[in-house]
């Protein structure tokens, strides 16, 4: 979703405002531009389309500004134009604002801003804060003063940075509720919704918390919040810019999917005592563990992809723990009257931490006493800030908008958190901890071995899906969690329209829009089950759909059932959907790449959803 950039210092500011919009690229966005400060005036420059556009438009340009912010637009409020593109103007033309989130209350702001003879150009919620804060400008002169004045009028959510043709050495910034990271430098500062924007300069990031204003200038950073000085600390980041880049893969998501055993490695480590007989989370302190113990009814509240992974972190919690357990959908979770107490456990996932409606999901858990615990892949995100406790995932930035190696890294965690609290509640033997945890160590080699073995054979199947306009994943038990996983990546990259159901609901209706050919893809790794899929696949192939089964190794009568078999190395059942998923995977990749459309960023999806 929109990315904002800004630069300060002594270095010309132009080439790094366009690289880091570029690296800020896949949070998805259809326009974009650029504001510098140079010989007290603002040069503004902005493009419908891609950062290739507003690059044509600067041309030759020559700029010596040292200061200046960029923005990358997705649309909410008004079409993507040249005219709706950040960032946008006061009436003078001398304060330029990027923002990103949505003003609520801009439509009674831009009637009384019109009133007071303010003209306005765009469509956009955005536009009321340049005119805003001109209003406060005038009246007194600061800049830090104008913007935390509009910032009280504003009803909403934002991250947003501001600069002035009258202050040729300062940057003003401030959020709520969207994330905005200060990269510090010798002399110099950066600005970005993302630290992936920022690496190429800087490890050091200040990380903004809710209601920040940040003053910045070259000499130093001065953050307030509610009107007086505070100090935030430094976090310095142990991941750099080559992360961040595709390392010779055509598309992020094809390295993030081989990247997958290297960051269940990262995320294991540290975890299971040298024995093997217990997870270690440093992260949990005696009053933490303290309340864990009690916990009677679990939540786990996610979106899209993160609340697959709760799916499959329900039954396991479910099969372990024998406690009350529910994945919710956080954006409907908010609709809900959930039974919760200070009894519950509200596991929050999101690989980002900044998703909007898990956060106010998170805040309404907080409200009604639950203990949050958050899985999260952003250090110091919203909800990793926020929550009670948070165990991170350590998968490295994900770049590509199809979440992969986030979703194989949160199920490590939930199963670690599940075996934790198994052994915590005294659920689980200590015999049959060792054998889970055991398996589960296994799982970056047997992930590096189904990936290397299926790829070659998965690009053939491939090439035979991508003309069907639509595909079906089934399963039974865990494995309908996993299928639909499987359907989403499918939909998402490649627009073939993908659904998944539990396997035995297929002939209470679905199974009317089977015909011969279709592509169904049917999961089988629960031994106990496999009997049940076997009925449901032929009663696929008695209507001629075209099954592809996904087993483990040694299941030959899956084999005998379907037009095509992937298998997966054998393991403990419970952990099979983290193998299971990786075909499905690179399934999705290789229809999207047959298909040619834009895999890292698909057509209307942001990587980071930070409105609701
Ligand atoms: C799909 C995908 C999304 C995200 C969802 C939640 O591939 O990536 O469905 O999973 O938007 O995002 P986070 O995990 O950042 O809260």
């Amino acid at each position: 979703m929109c990315g904002i950039i800004g630069y300060i210092g002594y270095r010309i500011a132009l080439p790094i405002l366009l690289e880091g919009l570029r690296d800020q690229e896949y949070r998805g966005y259809d326009s974009a531009g650029i504001a510098t400060w140079e010989d007290g005036k603002i040069d503004l420059i902005r493009s419908k389309g891609k950062i290739a556009d507003l690059e044509k438009k600067i041309g030759d340009k020559k700029s010596n500004a040292t200061l200046g912010i960029g923005h990358t637009r997705w649309a909410t409020h008004g079409r993507p134009d040249d005219t709706n593109a950040h960032p946008h103007l006061d009436c003078k033309k001398e304060l330029a604002v990027v923002h990103n989130g949505v003003i609520e209350n801009y439509l009674e702001l831009r009637s009384d801003l019109t009133a007071k003879g303010h003209v306005f150009t765009s469509q956009t919620d955005t536009e009321v804060l340049p005119h805003l804060i001109e209003e406060y400008y005038d009246q007194g002169g600061d800049l830090l003063n104008a913007v935390y004045h509009a910032t009280e009028d504003v009803d909403g959510y934002y991250a947003m940075a501001v600069l002035s043709a009258k202050d040729p050495n300062r940057l003003i910034c401030a959020r709520l509720d969207n994330p905005l990271i200060i990269g510090i430098g010798d002399g110099e500062y950066f600005l970005a919704s993302d630290m992936a924007a920022l690496v190429e300069y800087t490890h050091q990031m200040l990380i903004l918390e809710n209601g920040d204003i940040a003053d910045i200038t070259p000499q130093g950073v001065t953050v307030y919040n509610k009107g007086q000085k505070v100090e935030r600390k430094i976090s310095v980041i142990d991941w750099d810019k080559a992360s961040a880049q595709k390392g010779g893969y055509e598309h992020f998501m094809l390295k993030e999917i081989h990247e997958q055993p290297w960051a269940l490695t990262q995320t294991l480590n540290g975890r299971i005592s040298d024995d093997g007989q217990e997870i270690i989370f440093k992260e949990f302190d005696a009053t933490i563990k303290d309340r864990l113990a009690k916990i009677d009814n679990i939540f786990l509240v996610a979106c899209g992809t993160a609340y697959h992974a709760g799916l499959v972190g329900r039954h396991a919690i479910e099969k372990l723990l024998h406690l009350p357990t529910q994945t919710e959908v956080a954006s409907e979770f908010q609709n809900r009257d959930a039974i919760i107490t200070p009894r519950t456990l509200a596991i929050i996932i999101s690989q980002s931490g900044e998703t909007y409606d898990t956060i106010l999901a998170m805040r309404k858990c907080q409200q009604m006493g639950a203990f949050t615990l958050a899985i999260c892949n952003v250090l110091d995100s919203t909800i990793a800030r926020e929550a009670d406790a948070v165990l991170y995932t350590y998968a490295g930035p994900e770049i590509a908008v199809a979440s992969t190696k986030a979703y194989t890294t949160q199920l490590a965690v939930l199963y670690m958190l599940t075996f934790y609290l198994g052994k915590l509640m005294g659920k689980i033997s200590d015999a049959e901890l060792k054998e889970l945890i055991a398996a589960l160590a296994q799982m970056p080699q047997l992930a590096e071995e189904t990936i290397s073995e299926l790829e070659s054979k998965i690009f053939q199947i491939s090439l035979g899906f991508a003309p069907w306009n639509d595909a079906f994943f089934v399963g039974r038990g865990i494995d309908s969690a996993v299928a639909m996983e499987g359907a989403l990546k499918l939909k998402e990259i490649s627009y073939i329209h993908a659904e998944a159901y539990a396997a035995g609901e297929l002939k209470h209706g679905t199974i009317a829009l089977i015909t011969p050919d279709v592509p169904v893809i049917a999961l089988c790794t629960q031994s106990e089950l496999i009997s049940k899929m076997i009925s449901n696949i032929k009663e696929l192939q008695a209507r001629k759909a075209a099954v592809i089964g996904v087993t483990t190794r040694g299941n030959q009568e899956v084999e005998a059932v379907c037009k095509d078999t992937l298998y997966i190395p054998q393991t403990n059942e419970l952990l099979a959907p983290i193998l299971a998923n990786l075909p499905l995977q690179m399934l999705a990749y290789y229809a999207a790449v047959v298909k040619e459309t834009d895999v890292d960023q698909p057509r209307n999806l942001a990587k980071s959803v930070t409105v609701g």
